[in-house]
């Protein structure tokens, strides 16, 4: 089935999920353009998309989501080099290690600058160009670890509990005009954030989860969890109370 979208951003394009959108959303004819700090894995992934399209369709932009400042010039720019705005997917993420004794304020500051604040920069961008042409989609990758405040990772949860609210009220602003907004709450993606991370199950593939986020995005489906099953860990995860919830070693 053809794609809703012709010209599409993706944030975090150099590896995982975001690599994988930007091969989907391009195998199936949408221009894409792909954003993160590996420039070299962003131009070798464009090459191969433009030699199998057999001419332009990728284009590359370096760029560390912390430097926030770029952002209304770069958004811009590859809006303009695309030939226009549909879709934009923000899968930038980081997920460090953290010791359940750690309390380290940089690192939990760098979660939040990429995981939320990075996302606030693009999607901003994106709100402002959609509300006014009253048309697009804006897709962000969070994560089922926002749905609770666990022992593992405070900032981590904490930068996707954000995401989760920024998303939604940019849902609720932009409604009115047309303009769709996707939470994508992933469960555990074969990526190289979970490289080596111990007790991972139902894992899947960044493809398999590219197909069912553009599935999800392509539906207009405000929230889905990625694959549907995490729904059900979601609920049954955020009714437990806080006095058992505690006693959990997750
Ligand atoms: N894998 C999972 O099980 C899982 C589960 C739930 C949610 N998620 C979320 O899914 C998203 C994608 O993660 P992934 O699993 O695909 O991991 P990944 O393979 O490590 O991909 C992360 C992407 O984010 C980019 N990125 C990181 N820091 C950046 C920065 N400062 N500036 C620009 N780009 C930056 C990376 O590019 P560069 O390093 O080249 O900059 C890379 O393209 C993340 O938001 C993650 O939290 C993943």
């Amino acid at each position: 089935m053809s794609l809703p979208w012709k010209h599409a951003i993706v944030v975090g394009a150099s590896s995982g999920i975001g690599e994988a959108l930007a091969r989907r959303l391009a195998k199936d004819g949408c221009r894409v353009a792909m954003v993160a700090r590996r420039k070299d894995s962003l131009d070798r992934l464009a090459d191969e998309l433009n030699s199998a399209a057999g001419s332009t369709i990728a284009f590359t932009a370096a760029h560390d989501v912390a430097n926030r400042g770029e952002v209304p010039f770069l958004f811009q720019e590859l809006a303009k080099e695309l030939g226009g705005l549909d879709a934009i997917f923000y899968a930038a993420g980081v997920m460090p290690t953290v010791a359940v004794d750690e309390y380290n304020t940089e690192k939990d500051a760098m979660m939040m600058e990429v995981n939320t604040i990075g996302a606030m920069a693009w999607l901003n961008q994106a709100a402002v160009r959609f509300e006014r042409t009253k048309r697009g989609t804006i897709v962000g990758i969070s994560s089922i670890a926002g749905d609770r405040g666990r022992r593992g990772s405070p900032a981590y949860g904490t930068s996707k509990a954000a995401l989760n609210a920024f998303l939604e009220s940019l849902r609720n602003r932009l409604a009115r005009f047309g303009v769709k907004v996707v939470t994508i709450k992933p469960g555990f993606i074969d990526t190289e954030m979970t490289q080596g991370l111990p007790g991972l199950f139902w894992l899947i593939s960044a493809d398999r989860a590219a197909e069912l986020i553009i599935a999800a995005a392509r539906a207009g489906r405000n929230v889905a969890y990625i694959p549907g099953r995490w729904r059900i860990v979601g609920m049954v995860v955020r009714a437990i109370p806080s006095f058992l919830f505690r006693r959990l070693s997750i």
